[in-house]
């Protein structure tokens, strides 16, 4: 067959094959049906070989034109479909600004950590440090060094849970006062917050909570620091109106042992459903540290007194919000959650 035919022929085969490229991936495949190795215009050279000397360089120019000429038309076509997949992908992709957007659950910090903050702030304020003794104990450490012997009434006081004879989980942050002072001579001036386990549960009490332990130990340490220093602690955290009381009460490690009263910050006194009438809403334990815990730790009781409190975290946090049932601070119930919200700045 005459090549310029044949020449025709493939451009009218190219021109077809135009119009079905729907990809850039079809367009690729057909390129290489054409230009490419092994393709049509190859074959074309290939043929020349048959060609008559004198015809060679002619139906050379015949077939590099050709070339030119389907490159040509392929590059153009190559960029119409990549325009055309692009917008396509742009179409698809489409994003309405207008739409209302989807809402993030952010949540809140946990009425007992913020609590815990904000107490743990206030003592520092005080010039209080930080110590965390660990949560499973010796029984010297929980009872006997607080001067709470084996067969010591007091043990009734609290439910505890023996994990052998003589290891437990604490049932009391004043397990690491023995720590610290052990540890540490006088002056201390500690702050030990942390979790504490009873077996006891109803709408105020939980095998699990959390405490926080206060101990102050240098010479000349009196009742009057302690009460000046809950005086500060009640009205910092419960407001300025509110006022502490002491009443007598019983600790083994405490002599004398009080039990501290601030006055109702719901009704200022006057008597309502959270005092009970009374007025007065009972907060922590506290008390003179017992000569014979000091001396056991190797503080001579003689020249150096101290003073110690302890609280229950949760407590506080029930009287601070108005939570009625304990079971809502460990539920992790997020509408319960979600009303603290916004409190104590972004989580
Ligand atoms: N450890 C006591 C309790 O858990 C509280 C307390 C601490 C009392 C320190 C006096 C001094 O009940």
């Amino acid at each position: 067959m005459d090549l310029k035919e044949t020449i025709e022929g493939l451009k009218e085969k190219i021109r077809g094959e135009m119009e079905k490229i729907s990809s850039h991936k079809i367009f690729l495949e057909t390129k290489m049906k054409f230009l490419g190795r092994g393709g049509e215009v190859q074959s074309l050279f290939k043929g020349l070989k048959d060609v008559p000397k004198e015809e060679k360089p002619a139906a050379g120019k015949l077939i590099n034109d050709f070339g030119a000429w389907a490159e040509k038309i392929f590059d153009e076509r190559e960029e119409k479909i990549k325009k055309e997949e692009l917008e396509k992908r742009l179409n698809s992709e489409k994003v309405d600004v207008t739409m209302p957007g989807k809402e993030f659950g952010l949540g809140s910090y946990h009425p007992d950590t913020l609590i815990k903050r904000e107490l743990v702030d206030v003592f520092s304020g005080m010039g209080f440090e930080i110590f965390e003794g660990p949560e499973i104990e010796t029984d010297y450490y929980n009872f006997t060094a607080l001067n709470t012997p084996k067969d010591h009434p007091a043990r009734d006081m609290q439910d505890t849970f023996y994990l052998t004879d003589t290891l437990l989980l604490r049932t009391q942050t004043s397990a690491g006062q023995i720590r610290v002072m052990e540890k540490h001579g006088p002056p201390i001036k500690i702050l030990s917050p942390g979790k504490v386990y009873r077996s006891d549960q109803d709408a105020t009490h939980s095998p699990m909570f959390s405490q926080m332990e206060g101990l102050v130990v240098d010479e000349g340490i009196t009742m009057c620091d302690l009460k000046g220093m809950l005086d500060e602690f009640a009205k910092k955290i419960f407001g300025e109106k509110v006022e502490t009381r002491l009443r007598p009460s019983y600790f083994p490690f405490t002599e004398p042992s009080v039990e501290v009263d601030v006055s109702c910050f719901s009704c200022g006194g006057k008597g309502c459903r959270l005092c009970k009438g009374t007025g007065w809403i009972e907060v922590l334990g506290a008390g003179m540290v017992n000569r014979k815990v000091l001396s056991g730790c190797g503080i001579d009781p003689d020249k150096y007194t101290g003073f110690a409190f302890g609280m229950g975290v949760e407590r506080i946090a029930m009287l601070k919000y108005g939570i009625t049932n304990m079971k809502n601070l460990f539920d992790g119930d997020v509408r319960f959650l979600s009303q603290f919200k916004g409190q104590g700045g972004t989580v």
